[in-house]
């Protein structure tokens, strides 16, 4: 069973468990100039052995204000600017912090939680579409909600999100419920399509305005080869109308 928690990233906490000496001068360093410490730690440590540049180099989240988003991201710029890196881009930000980096620099891409049951970022989405911002969908399965896995049977960790202990959860509970039911009136229409329902979940995705692409969490690789597959699906004007209005079910009362 996979655990999802937040906030972790398995290379910084490698980094941090066997380099706390480094750890310690970096700081140092981060108290004279934080952005460009923090953009470009990560490229000296993790990425400079590996390759000459890297082709797409996101924010993962805004940082709530400790240092302005114009220091960071003019940071990111001067990476491109040094040509280590050949696209930059944004996690979970909102409208405002994304025009905020456009005045200094263009947002090549958002990376953003996107899915059939959570749409809440769908207008920020189709308007990064007409800025030329690239879309990837983080999530498109709703942690595998979307997939017909999860049942109402489904027990989880405590630590774990889909356990549901945050109130705006798509696990919480209420809403759980709510989004399986989603899910249950979905499975007719991946049937007569001939198709799986994370096939579905990830081919309605690519079909929304602004999306660029999905990416599909597994570390099952038959599930890896199949949501490949979709891809390949075409949803017509028609079924994706169709989808809509069992979708919009699924947004919040
Ligand atoms: N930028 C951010 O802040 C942020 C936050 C969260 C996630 N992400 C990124 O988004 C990626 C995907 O998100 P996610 O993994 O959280 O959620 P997801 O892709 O919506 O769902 C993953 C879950 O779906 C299951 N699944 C996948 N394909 C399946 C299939 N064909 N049939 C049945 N179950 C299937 C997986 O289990 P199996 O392993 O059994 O296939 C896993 O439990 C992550 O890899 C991560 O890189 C980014």
């Amino acid at each position: 069973m996979i655990r999802y928690r937040f906030g972790q990233s398995d290379l910084l906490r490698t980094r941090f468990a066997i380099a706390p000496l480094m750890e310690l001068i970096g700081a140092v360093y981060a108290l004279r100039d934080p952005a460009r410490y923090l953009v470009h730690r990560p490229w000296a440590e993790w990425a400079r052995p590996r390759t000459e540049h890297l082709d797409l180099y996101q924010l993962h989240w805004p940082d709530g204000g400790r240092i302005p988003v114009e220091e960071t991201w003019a940071a990111m710029a001067g990476l491109v600017d040094d040509g280590l890196v050949r696209f930059i881009g944004v996690s979970n930000f909102d409208r405002d912090l994304i025009e905020r980096c456009q005045a200094i620099r263009h947002v090549d891409s958002l990376q953003q939680e996107f899915s059939m049951l959570e749409l809440r970022d769908r207008d920020l989405i189709r308007w990064c579409g007409e800025q030329g911002t690239g879309v990837l969908s983080y999530s498109p399965l709703a942690f595998g909600l979307l997939t017909g896995a999860i049942g109402p049977e489904s027990r989880f960790d405590r630590e774990d999100v889909r356990a549901g202990r945050d109130e705006g959860s798509l696990f919480a509970p209420g809403t759980r419920e709510r989004n399986l039911a989603v899910v249950g009136s979905l499975r007719p229409v991946a049937e007569r399509l001939g198709i799986t329902l994370a096939q579905r979940a990830l081919a309605w995705n690519v079909h929304q305005p602004g999306v660029t692409a999905a990416i599909a969490g597994s570390r099952n690789p038959d599930h890896v080869r199949s949501n490949a597959a979709a891809g390949d699906v075409e949803l017509d004007d028609a079924t994706l109308s169709e989808l809509d209005a069992i979708v919009s079910r699924a947004a919040p009362a």
